[in-house]
């Protein structure tokens, strides 16, 4: 028997099947690095997608272009600054309007502002706590008032291991992932409390609504790209399994979190991180 080729079930640069067939899917910061793996994910079960970004307008451009061609899946792109609540809402309003309905929520963008605590000015660590932090609660807000009303949907939260080991230089960055723990869990068990209330949690073979978060190690994308070559041999050096994580490693956790069979997980942190944390 030859070696199983482990890439069968996950072929991402196409569409392969229909799972997710008139889903829509709201990832923020989608246009890029791993918003934009976790859109080809969920495109490939023939997801709906619209992707969220802030400014830099050429990503979203070709993004757009080039994903209406592959999946043949209907795709949107929505601007906005996630540190403003309005912005929040906004987009939350644009995608609903746009494709008539919200299943997934994906809150992907995040920024960093590293500095140490001694030299962290208010504005670095407000601008981080806003987009990274502020920003998910007014999405998730938005968006599971028409969960709830629907009555299911799913909300994955994008938070960091740094969220559950602290690092040097980012105390905005870890406070602000360490935050969606506590946001996760709250908004699981409220999600749950509304669908009792309403009697829309007794179908066993329901959808359901469920917020969970998953954190990734270190990953491959732009946002590494200014970590000096000593400090990422540091940070290497600390990974057992040796390597950055890729994004579409990340995006294939948030998949199986999004998908309509994952109904009875609700309320967790699942670490994808090459056993840095553990
Ligand atoms: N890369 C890693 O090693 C790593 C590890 C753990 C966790 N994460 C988390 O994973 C998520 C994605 O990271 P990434 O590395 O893929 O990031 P990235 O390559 O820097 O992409 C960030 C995305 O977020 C958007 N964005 C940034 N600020 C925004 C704002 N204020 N409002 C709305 N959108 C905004 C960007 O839009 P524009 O394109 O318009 O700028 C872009 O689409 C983040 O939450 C990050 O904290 C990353």
């Amino acid at each position: 028997m030859g070696v199983m080729d482990l890439t069968q079930d996950d072929n991402v640069s196409k569409r392969t099947g229909n799972k997710l067939a008139g889903r829509v899917a709201y990832v923020t910061g989608g246009t890029r690095g791993i918003g934009a793996s976790i859109c080809r994910s969920l495109a490939s079960q023939g997801a709906i997608i619209a992707a969220g970004y802030t400014g830099n307008e050429k990503a979203a451009g070709e993004f757009r272009d080039t994903f209406t061609a592959t999946y043949d899946t209907s795709v949107s792109v929505h601007k906005g600054n996630l540190g403003e609540p309005a912005d929040c809402r906004r987009t939350i309003d644009e995608v609903i309007e746009m494709h008539g309905r919200l299943d997934i929520l994906v809150n992907n963008a995040g920024i960093t502002c590293d500095k140490t605590v001694l030299k962290m000015m208010d504005d670095d660590w407000f601008s981080v706590l806003n987009v990274n932090l502020s920003g998910v609660f007014f999405l998730s807000q938005a968006a599971l008032r028409h969960m709830a009303e629907r009555g299911s949907g799913r909300i994955v939260n994008v938070s960091s291991v740094i969220g559950e080991m602290g690092n040097i230089g980012q105390a905005n960055y870890a406070a602000s992932k360490s935050g969606l723990f506590g946001l996760t869990k709250t908004l699981a068990r409220e999600a749950a409390s509304l669908l009792a209330r309403s009697g829309k949690l007794t179908d066993p073979d329901g959808i359901g609504l469920t917020i969970n978060t998953i954190t990734p190690g270190f990953v491959s994308t732009e946002m590494l790209e200014h970590i000096p070559e000593k400090v990422m041999q540091k940070i290497l050096s600390q990974i057992p399994l040796g390597r950055l994580g890729k994004p579409e490693e990340v995006a294939r956790v948030v998949h199986f979190l999004a998908a309509d069979a994952s109904s009875y997980i609700t309320g967790q942190v699942w670490g994808v991180n090459g056993g840095m944390d553990m």
